[in-house]
């Protein structure tokens, strides 16, 4: 029977380029969305920006743009790494909408209806100087354990202690330096822990398949907790200023941005009905009739950090909301990526950028097929190390699938006019790809991608096995032995098929081609093609290179220190000891200036730099920047940054660079452009 899926992965903050962490959870739910187009189904699989919050309004405000132009200069950055890898969402939109605004108030209403709303007052650090009250990470002191200086307000990262940020010796705003006041303010409370909600999360979560059996003892054990740990109520407001949705009859008060984020993945399927492209897809009912039927299936697929709000809240929002809202189907989650073993930063997502793999020509598929090859169902961490990653792709995609073809094309289109004829039956490779689709779609379905491709990769091995041991190189050479010739390539192309059709949803595009370049299909496989022998091939066309070491080098390589005259040695003593002491006069000599990026683009050529056009307020200058592997160029237009303006012109291979734009870096990642708090102008001198 077909069934219709509605399929999410989190929602990304609009403040940043995607990291490999994003296109590692895309690519897992894009090769499961495929995987259950080709059984039949139908899937709707859409995605948004995260795009409030105070990190999003007060990045804004430094680059001295709204938040609507930050999230939409991001926005405009996404599409280039999603065709990239060929992650193929229906929709993206924003939480930033009208829909998300109107669906966030409605479920607000409703579970204040319901009575799962309450005020209450609360005392909070506010910046007396920036208007603002503080969000922990806002907040800096004396750890109140160990008395280590500039602690963050709600742990210590040298003691690792963790305590409120009222706890502070000598709290400051690390917004502006003030000293904070603690201030009352009213917040609503959503009621997670009345028993209503608590008993129904209990259910939800016993039912087989809502979520694995780890992440259920996860989450019981937060709806268990006692004492300290006792289930807490959810503070789901936010005083202004903040970038948010303003929460109805409430006036300075916005929904806290996880709140409308979950709402985020609705008004995003709303917003596709709404454009006509559910109707393209063949979706006839309403956004709410497709929400609130039963045989709708609503999946979720995030990364182990936000199991609180996909378990807990999110669920018991929407099941307390009422109809057409229902609580997830599915939530899967995910572990990490790590690369080479070490954790990668979330917010700046060091380790690979996806922006340069593109960049350096390597082929997405490849990746593709590695994630695939290490992901299972469970909530491990996956390791991107680049010695297997060359070992894998070589030797499974390259070695034992696209060679196959190539061996075997060549002579069919040689010897026989391209025609396949199975003199020995065809008997027997049917039987092998009903059981093989069985179990790989077993694998698929339940997300054990690894099994998948080990199971697909034994049965490459046997063709390869059969087609060696039976030598049709030197069949060919022997006209009685056409028969045995033309049967040997015979098995081992339709052996290859039945191999494309069970990657296709890993390697779309090398499916695609597979299916019109050489079987002449100008439409998508699907899981029955595996068991039509193909009749016909045209001569093989060139399907995929090996992996080149040299590319994985340069994507590894640490990013590039912007300062253009510092060597290793010297950046690396810089680093470890303050530099000698100056006079005020010689730091005066350097005129630092706030400048507005104008243009960035790559340099043709260049790994590293990017050639940025800065405007200082009148007069325009060419920077070359060795910031290529950490920063989209598309993201930095507009912003405000700092140069040094009176740096002698030094003629490069690719222009003449005209200063330098200031960055930070040191062992834990980078560079990080400077920028200016809000208010600087093009052109002002900075002392
Ligand atoms: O953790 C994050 O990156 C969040 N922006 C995820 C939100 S997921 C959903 F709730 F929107
Ligand atoms: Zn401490």
């Amino acid at each position: 029977m077909s069934e219709t899926f509605f399929v999410t992965t989190a929602l990304p903050y609009a403040n940043g380029p995607f990291h490999i962490g994003h296109i590692m959870e895309y690519i897992q739910a894009d090769i499961w969305v495929r995987f259950e187009r080709m059984q039949g189904h139908r899937v709707h699989f859409v995605g948004a920006d995260d795009a409030h919050g105070a990190p999003i309004m007060l990045k804004a405000e430094a680059e001295g743009i709204t938040p609507e132009q930050l999230v939409a200069r991001i926005a405009a950055g996404r599409p280039r790494y999603l065709e990239g890898f060929h992650i193929a969402f229906d929709h993206w939109h924003s939480t930033h909408s009208g829909e998300n605004f109107d669906l966030s108030q409605d479920i607000y209403r409703r579970l204040k209806a319901a009575d799962l709303v309450y005020a209450k007052p609360i005392e909070q650090f506010f910046d007396p100087l920036k208007g603002m009250f503080l969000a922990d990470r806002y907040i800096k002191g004396e750890c109140p354990k160990c008395h280590a200086k500039d602690q963050y307000g709600d742990a210590c990262e040298v003691c690792g202690s963790v305590y409120a940020p009222s706890e502070l010796i000598e709290p400051y705003s690390a917004l502006t330096g003030a000293k904070p006041v603690l201030k009352q303010s009213e917040h609503f409370f959503f009621r997670l822990s009345d028993p209503r909600c608590v008993g129904f999360l209990r259910q939800w979560l016993e039912s087989p398949g809502h979520v694995q059996p780890q992440v259920a003892n996860k989450a019981r054990e937060w709806l268990d907790g006692a004492g300290e740990q006792a289930l807490a109520d959810w503070d789901i407001s936010r005083d202004a200023p903040y970038f948010g949705i303003p929460i109805p009859d409430a006036p300075g008060k916005y929904f806290y941005v996880w709140l409308d984020a979950p709402i985020g993945y609705l008004a995003s399927l709303k917003s596709y009905f709404e454009s006509g492209k559910a109707r393209e897809h063949g979706e006839t009912r309403s956004f709410e009739q497709f929400l609130a039927a039963p045989d709708t299936r609503q999946v979720h697929f995030i990364g182990k950090d936000i199991i609180y709000f996909h378990t807990l809240f999110w669920p018991a929002m929407l099941h307390f909301a009422g109809a057409p809202y229902r609580a997830p189907d599915n939530v899967h989650v995910h572990g990490f990526i790590t690369v080479s073993g070490a954790k990668m930063s979330k917010s700046r997502g060091t380790g690979i950028s996806p922006l340069r793999y593109l960049e350096l020509g390597m082929n997405p598929e490849w990746l593709r097929y590695y994630i695939a090859a290490k992901l299972n169902g469970n909530v491990e961490d996956l390791d991107f190390n680049p010695e297997d990653f060359l070992a894998r792709v070589n030797s499974d995609l390259i070695g034992k699938y696209v060679n196959i073809a190539s061996r075997a094309a060549s002579f069919i289109n040689r010897h026989f006019d391209g025609v396949i004829d199975y003199p020995g039956g065809t008997e027997a490779l049917i039987t092998r790809a009903n059981l093989l689709l069985q179990q790989v779609r077993a694998s698929y379905a339940s997300r054990e991608y690894s099994r998948a491709m080990r199971e697909i990769m034994a049965f490459a091995d046997e063709l390869n096995q059969r087609f060696d041991a039976r030598q049709p190189w030197v069949l060919a050479k022997n006209p009685a032995e056409r028969e045995a010739l033309q049967d040997s390539c015979a098995q081992a192309l339709y052996g290859f098929k039945i191999l494309t059709c069970l990657l296709a949803p890993v390697l779309p595009a090398v499916a695609e081609r597979v299916a019109r370049e050489l079987f002449g299909l100008e439409r998508p496989l699907t899981f029955a093609d595996a068991l039509e022998a193909p009749r016909h091939i045209r001569p093989y066309q060139h399907l995929m290179t090996r992996v080149d070491p040299q590319q994985l080098e340069a994507l590894l390589e640490p990013p590039a220190t912007p300062a253009p005259t510092a060597d290793k040695t010297s950046a690396a003593a810089a680093d470890s000891a303050a530099a000698a002491t100056i006079s005020i006069d010689t730091f005066k000599q350097v005129d630092l200036r706030v400048a507005r990026i104008a243009a960035a683009e790559a340099v043709s050529g260049a790994e590293k730099l990017l050639r940025l056009t800065l405007d200082l307020g009148g007069e325009q200058r060419t920077v070359f920047a060795g910031i290529k592997a950490a920063y989209d160029p598309a993201t930095l237009v507009g912003r405000l940054t700092v140069m040094v303006a009176n740096l002698a012109p030094r003629k490069m291979k690719f222009g003449v660079s005209e200063g330098m734009v200031l960055a930070a870096s040191g062992p834990q990642g980078g560079p990080f452009l400077l920028a200016p708090d809000s208010g600087a102008v093009p052109g002002m001198r900075i002392s």
